[in-house]
């Protein structure tokens, strides 16, 4: 593939001073990133930092106070919050919000529910099937009876259905076991070499930063330090803060 994470090229999803919060707490103060077409970035950080209202904030689940979020070079406050993920931005939230009482592969297909999504569903079924082989044989289960690795291969298929730009995962190994969290990671790379651009928010620090190009470490509200993932693997205060070796 070409032009992957290439300098000159302009970023993909670029956030400009973003401020966000609920009702009168804000939660983000002044955050600018950028992820480039191809490019895997992580942001790190303690509880309650601001990693997922981050992320709602990209997908338009919550409104800025302030700043731009700009995709492919159109602002997202130009456009309603149910259009954006037709602009290819897919949100796998936090704690996977399936809907547990219906079937996988109805939860599938709520993944593929904008009008423009409809004429390629059976492309993107067997796309995300072929991904995870699991899904198809388990498609008529509740969702809600899944392993908490199954309902997390489910809500990333469910983002996978929209053929998205960009994936937005929001700690897609928490509470999984140690076998299946790298399976998590297994799949990231596999998304990762299919050409999709993801940014993820995780807790498994060394090992996100194993599988990103660079990292935002975001603290209170603030973006404190960013980097190659390589630099911050290797660096002293972020193994001591965030690794605990
Ligand atoms: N719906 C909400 N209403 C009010 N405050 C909220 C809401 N969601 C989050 N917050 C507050 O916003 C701040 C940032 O929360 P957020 O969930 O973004 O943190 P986080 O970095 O994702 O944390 P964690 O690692 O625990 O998931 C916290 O102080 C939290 O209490
Ligand atoms: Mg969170």
């Amino acid at each position: 593939m070409t032009g992957q994470a290439s300098s000159g090229a302009a970023p993909m999803l670029v956030l400009d001073d973003v401020t966000a919060g609920y009702g009168d707490f804000q939660a983000l103060f002044g955050v600018s990133l950028d992820v480039k077409a191809g490019e895997a970035v992580a942001v790190i950080g303690p509880n309650g930092a601001g990693k997922s209202t981050l992320m709602r904030a990209i997908s338009g689940m919550i409104l800025l106070k302030g700043g731009t979020v700009v995709m492919e070079g159109q602002r997202l406050s130009e456009v309603a919050p149910h259009k954006i993920v037709e602009m290819g931005i897919a949100h796998v939230p936090e704690n996977r919000r399936l809907f547990p009482r219906m079937s996988v592969e109805e939860n599938l297909r709520v993944g593929s529910f904008a009008p423009p999504f409809r004429a390629k569903y059976a492309d993107r079924l067997e796309f995300v099937y072929t991904l995870f082989p699991r899904m198809k044989e388990r498609r008529n289960q509740l969702a809600g009876t899944m392993s908490g690795g199954e309902q997390q291969m489910c809500a990333i298929g469910r983002a996978l259905m929209s053929d998205p730009k960009i994936l937005l995962m929001d700690e897609p190994s928490a509470g999984l076991a140690p076998v299946i969290v790298q399976q998590v990671f297994e799949l990231i790379r596999k998304i990762r070499a299919d050409g999709l651009t993801v940014l993820i928010v995780e807790q498994n620090v060394q090992q996100v930063l194993k599988v990103v190009d660079r990292a935002y470490l975001l603290e209170a509200g603030t973006i404190r330090h960013s980097g190659l993932a390589a630099d911050l693997l290797g660096s002293e205060d972020i193994r001591r803060a965030y690794i605990g070796v």
